[in-house]
């Protein structure tokens, strides 16, 4: 298979390549004389991660599924997610770890990761991307109680949901060991000024769209939405200490949120925040590449990136501007801070290990698989 033209958005530069897929994979990038698919030029990112999803599903299946999380996905040209463990039941022992994975291998729509968590027992198995844990409050009761410098000398990923006190004590434990260590959504100048001093090979970061954008107090999220310097020193080091944009898409019913649940649905307007942060040159598109592919491909899979072998993943868009909309997301969380926003970028085209899953009309289910 031959996709021929495409200006393809790497940290590197654009290139336009041909791109040969053999079985699903990058088999060739280059120029090809023989005749392909013509995508006429069309810029394109290479495997979209989203490392940030709460599925929900199980016993809160009104507010979100596998299912429907994932479609929302693929509609909006996010080809993999990571999903948090803070489910109910929460993702926290092998047999509810094998139910997750059998849901996700029977509905998901894009190809996904699966988080596991830990709050005291530390009998953990493989399998699991990072093993998760909430270090302060958010939704869900899965405050970790056990002993970190013991969880971190096991010397598996671990990813965390804190404040500045344990992002300390995390950093310090995963430099000790020599432990991967991923900092969800960092949130304020402090934080991002401490990770700045250590950071290692060992200790990526991430940001969310809504702390980059929304001023303090406008939505309840977790962690809370910082002040403007806050916000000014995330910008200033995407692609730097913060390697990561994810969206902590995170549903709940109306009635939920008017009772103080925290989050919000965002899998739908990440990538579209993204690419109107590169359209309106807020960053550029090497940066872009960066911090919603290269990355986050690179942190959580080795099947994934823009690399000969990896799996043929493309998201093809066009510099058009829409308006959001929430009423007409996939997800079954229909709320935005962003709702009518103008964004510059639209999803034209998904292919998912070379096959198309969304037209720019359908989406289509094909077998998914874990990253
Ligand atoms: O606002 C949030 N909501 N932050 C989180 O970290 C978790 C999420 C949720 O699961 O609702
Ligand atoms: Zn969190
Ligand atoms: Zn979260």
């Amino acid at each position: 298979m031959l996709f021929k033209n495409l200006n393809v958005v790497t940290s590197r530069g654009i290139k336009n390549w041909d791109i040969l897929v053999e079985n699903g994979k990058i088999r060739d990038m280059g120029r090809f004389s023989a005749k392909g698919t013509d995508f006429n030029g069309s810029m394109t990112i290479p495997s979209v991660i989203d490392m940030h999803v709460h599925c929900r599903d199980f016993s809160q299946d009104y507010k979100e599924t596998i299912e429907t999380a994932t479609k929302a996905a693929i509609s909006k040209g996010v080809t993999g997610i990571v999903e948090m463990p803070n489910t109910a039941p929460p993702v926290n022992n092998k047999e509810i770890f094998e139910k997750r994975r059998t849901l996700f291998k029977e509905k998901s729509y894009c190809d996904y990761g699966i988080n596991f968590s830990v709050t005291e027992d530390l009998s953990f198995f493989n399998g699991y991307k990072f093993i998760k844990i909430f270090l302060t409050e958010t939704t869900g009761k899965l405050l970790f109680k056990g002993d970190l410098d013991r969880l971190f000398s096991y010397k598996k990923p671990i990813a965390i949901h804190s404040d500045i006190k344990g992002i300390k004590e995390c950093v310090k434990l995963s430099i000790k060991h020599g432990t991967k260590l991923h900092v969800c959504h960092v949130s304020t100048k402090d934080e991002v000024k401490f990770i700045k001093k250590y950071k290692n090979e060992n200790i990526t970061a991430e940001v969310t769209p809504h702390h980059l954008l929304l001023p303090k107090d406008s939505e309840n999220v977790k962690p809370d939405l910082g002040e403007k310097e806050d916000r000014e020193a995330l910008w200033k080091e995407l692609g730097k200490t913060i390697d990561v944009i994810a969206s902590d898409h995170a549903p709940h019913t109306g009635e939920e949120k008017k009772r103080g649940a925290y989050g919000i649905p965002g899998i739908e307007t990440f990538l579209p925040l993204t690419l109107d942060f590169a359209f309106r040159k807020k960053i550029s598109f090497e940066n872009l590449a960066l911090l919603i592919s290269e990355n986050p491909s690179k942190i959580v899979s080795d099947k994934k990136g823009f690399e000969i072998g990896k799996d043929a993943d493309f998201t093809v868009i066009e510099e058009k501007e829409w308006i959001v909309d929430s009423r007409k997301f996939c997800s079954k969380s229909k709320f935005s801070p962003f709702d009518g926003m103008n964004l510059k970028g639209i999803v034209k085209t998904v292919i998912l290990r070379g096959k198309t899953v969304y037209d720019g009309k359908k989406i289509k289910k094909i077998n998914c698989k874990e990253m």
